[in-house]
C-alpha cells in the first residue's frame, strides 16, 4: 500500500517507517521537525518537510504520491504541557488533524490509523481497561485525543471513512539494533529518565511507595516500540470502508516502577541511588489495558518481557547518549552489556 506516515521522524513514527517497509508499504513521510530528526527517517521514504496543517502542501504530497492511507503518528505528547497551555495541544492534536483529515476527504484518500493514547480514559474505573469502557479524559491531551476520535467516528458515519484507532500508555524500547530509538526532549518517561541516570550515576526518584500494588509503587503498561508498530500496521490492512475499529494496545499485567528499576540495573550493569518521594496527586495504582481485540487480529508482541525493552533502550541510550543531536562511539562498557547483540552506531 502507498502510506503517509505523519509524525515519521518521531519516536513511534520513525520505528512505524522502517516496519512498513519491511512489510513492503511504500511509505512517504510528513513531519515539520518541531520534535522529530531528520536522521531518524529510513533513507528509503520519501521525506517532506512540512506541517500536517498546510492544506495546500498535504494535498499535493497525497496527490503526488498517490497515498491511499494515512498512518497518524503526528501531535505533542506532554501532559503537563497540555495543562499548562491547552491551546496548543487543541490547535495541534486537534485542528491540525482535521484539517488533514479535510485533505484527506478532498483527495480521496480515505484509511485513516489514528494514534491514540489510553489518557482518553482517565482515571479508570477498574483494570484491565477495556475498548468499551467510558472515554473521561482528565487532560487537555487525552482531550484532545478524544475530539479527534469523534471526529473520525462522524466522518465514517457522513464520508464513509475507514478508520482504526490504537490507544495505548507507554511505549518503550528501540530497534533492535539501536540504530533508532527515544530522543524526546523534554523526556518525561520513565525508562530512558532511569537509563539516564544509570548511565551518569545520578538518583532516580520514585513518588510513592505505599500504592494499593504487590510492592507498593505504581503499575504501567509498556509495549515494545516495535510490537507496538507492528499493531498499526496490521490495523490498516484490516480496514474496511465506512467502518472503524477501536483496539488497546496493553500488557495485560504492567510493571511496577520498582520492576522497571530493578531490570534497568540488571540490564544496564549499573548501581545508582534511588530516592523515595511523597505520591504526586493523580496518580492511579494501577493503569494496564486489555489487549484481546488486537490479538484477535492476530496481534502477537514479539518483545513481551521489560529486559528485552530496556536491554534494546539502554543499546540506542548507550550508542547515542546525546539522542541524533551528536552521534558518538559506543562507550566499551555498553558493548560488554549487549555481548552477543550486533551494535550499530549510526542511525539509517
Ligand atoms: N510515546 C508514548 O509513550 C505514547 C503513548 C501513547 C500515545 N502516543 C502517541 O503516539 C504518537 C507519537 O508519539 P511519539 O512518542 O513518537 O512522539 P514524538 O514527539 O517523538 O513524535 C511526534 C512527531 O510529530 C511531529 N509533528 C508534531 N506536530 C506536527 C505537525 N503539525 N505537522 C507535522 N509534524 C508534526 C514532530 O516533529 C515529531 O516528529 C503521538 O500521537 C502520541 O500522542 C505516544
Amino acid at each position: 500500500m502507498r502510506v503517509l506516515v505523519t509524525g515519521g521522524a518521531g519516536y513511534i513514527g520513525s520505528h512505524a517507517v522502517r516496519e512498513l517497509l519491511r512489510a513492503d508499504h511504500d511509505v512517504t513521510v510528513l513531519d515539520n521537525l518541531s520534535k522529530g530528526h531528520r536522521e531518524s527517517v529510513d533513507m528509503r521514504a520519501n521525506f517532506i518537510r512540512g506541517d500536517m496543517s498546510d492544506s495546500v502542501l498535504v494535498r499535493r504530497v497525497l496527490r503526488d504520491n498517490r497515498i491511499e492511507a494515512v498512518l497518524h503518528f503526528a501531535a505533542f505528547i506532554e501532559v503537563g504541557e497540555s495543562v499548562s497551555d491547552p491551546f496548543k495541544y487543541y490547535r495541534n492534536n486537534f485542528a491540525s488533524t482535521l484539517s488533514l483529515l479535510e485533505s484527506m476527504r478532498a483527495e480521496g484518500v480515505n484509511k485513516f490509523v489514528f494514534s491514540s493514547t489510553a489518557a482518553v480514559y482517565g482515571n479508570p474505573k477498574g483494570v484491565p481497561i477495556h475498548e468499551t469502557d467510558p472515554r473521561e479524559p482528565i487532560n487537555p491531551y487525552g482531550r484532545s485525543k478524544m475530539m479527534t476520535e469523534m471526529a473520525l467516528e462522524d466522518a465514517s458515519r457522513a464520508y464513509g471513512l475507514g478508520y482504526a484507532i490504537l490507544r495505548y500508555f507507554n511505549v518503550a524500547g528501540a530497534s533492535p539494533d539501536g540504530t533508532i530509538g527515544e530522543a524526546h526532549e523534554p523526556e518525561s518517561h520513565l525508562i530512558p529518565r532511569v537509563l539516564a541516570a544509570a548511565n551518569e550515576g545520578r538518583a532516580i526518584g520514585i513518588y510513592g511507595t505505599d500504592y494499593n500494588t504487590p510492592d507498593g509503587t505504581c503499575i504501567r503498561d509498556y509495549i515494545h516500540v516495535v510490537d507496538l508498530v507492528n499493531a498499526h500496521i496490521l490495523a490498516l490492512e484490516k480496514i474496511k470502508l465506512g467502518e472503524g475499529r477501536v483496539y488497546n494496545l496493553g500488557s495485560e499485567s504492567g510493571f511496577s516502577v520498582r520492576e522497571v528499576i530493578e531490570a534497568c540495573r540488571k540490564a544496564t550493569g549499573k548501581s545508582f541511588p534511588v530516592e523515595e518521594h511523597e505520591r504526586r496527586p493523580g496518580d492511579p495504582d494501577s493503569l494496564v489495558a486489555s489487549s484481546s481485540r488486537i490479538r484477535e487480529l492476530g496481534w502477537t508482541r514479539e518483545y513481551p518481557d521489560l529486559e528485552t525493552m530496556i536491554l534494546h533502550a539502554w543499546k540506542w541510550h548507550t550508542t547515542h547518549p546525546h539522542g541524533y543531536r551528536r552521534l558518538h562511539a559506543p562507550a566499551p562498557e555498553a558493548l560488554q552489556a549487549h555481548e552477543g547483540e550486533k551494535s550499530s552506531r549510526a542511525p539509517s
